[in-house]
């Protein structure tokens, strides 16, 4: 059982819990397909969103799932807080405990900031992306899609490729699929790979043609724009024509293969927008699972509160 605080990553989860909360974002999916947009597992709970980066999928979604299971809610950017007048996320984090906050959804430029949080506040504190370390509910999220479509994680064949370095999308699906028995095989340039990420438990290719063989699903990460200045490849061109997936290099993978892309997307960069429009493409159903696997998340918190 989940019987936490926080919600920080996945590194830190056993298998068990990974599959409750896949179990509890199962039961959300079926009351959100069956068209119910209020329910009362979050009533009385107050839930503030803290972004001190951009996004548009994560935030839209946590605010949408604390809405619908009838939690109030406030969104707080770096932009509007008091944090432009020089205040500590650890006093940030006391003012919201003072105003009676049971979650707080946090997304930091820092790798470590939310653990820093949670240590601080009463309220629980829940990951929304944290540098380069984790990104715990959307690997949730592309886990739940996987498992909707193969009904389960042990044994498939997952490529993820591009900036793999960068991505905190890419550790927190390491450390999930990882724990439920999927076989990852990361894909990217050498400079776009960290030194450390065979001793994740996963494969390592700079080939993306043979990675993508057989594989069960391909999931694309952003190639963030701002590392091409700082010299790490070439150009977003080369990169397209070297590790690009198009609909020749899908065909290699099997013919059921997800595709599937975090978001937000580059077009003809990461994929082609045939691939990425394609019949194999669920990039916009990852996104409606995301408020159902937020909702499991912020009602198994709420209720470890109670
Ligand atoms: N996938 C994701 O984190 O997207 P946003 O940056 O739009 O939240």
């Amino acid at each position: 059982m989940l019987k936490r605080k926080d919600l920080l990553g996945l590194k830190d989860l056993a298998a068990e819990e990974i599959e409750e909360i896949l179990a509890r974002a199962a039961e959300m999916r079926k009351l959100l397909e069956k068209n119910v947009r209020k329910t009362e597992h979050l009533q009385g709970k107050s839930v503030v969103t803290l972004f001190y980066e951009n996004s548009t999928r994560t935030r839209t979604s946590f605010e949408a799932a604390a809405k619908i299971t009838g939690a109030t809610t406030a969104s707080i950017s770096a932009q509007s807080s008091s944090v432009t007048k020089g205040e500590t996320l650890i006093d940030t984090g006391r003012n919201l405990d003072a105003l009676l906050t049971d979650v707080i959804i946090i997304r930091h430029s820092m790798s470590g900031a939310p653990h820093l949080l949670a240590k601080n506040v009463k309220a629980s504190v829940i990951n929304a992306g944290d540098g380069m370390n984790e990104h715990p509910t959307q690997a949730l999220l592309d886990i739940f899609t996987m498992k909707n479509a193969f009904n389960s994680i042990k044994g498939l064949k997952v490529v993820i490729a591009g900036d793999i370095k960068y991505s905190r999308v890419a550790r927190s699906n390491i450390w999930g699929l990882n724990k439920l028995g999927a076989e990852v095989t990361v894909v990217a340039p050498k400079t776009l790979l960290p030194q450390d990420i065979e001793s994740m438990g996963c494969t390592v290719s700079c080939n993306i043609d043979k990675a993508i063989e057989g594989a069960n699903v391909i999931m694309g990460l952003r190639i963030q724009l701002e590392r091409q200045q700082s010299g790490l490849f070439p150009s977003v061109a080369e990169y397209h024509k070297y590790f690009g997936i198009n609909d020749s290099r899908l065909s290699l993978a099997d013919s059921n293969a997800l595709v599937m892309h975090p978001g937000p997307v580059n077009r003809r960069v990461e994929m082609t927008s045939g691939v990425i429009d394609g019949d194999n493409s669920v990039i916009l159903e990852q996104v409606t699972n995301g408020v159902a696997v937020r909702m499991a998340v912020l009602d198994i918190l709420a209720g470890n509160r109670r």
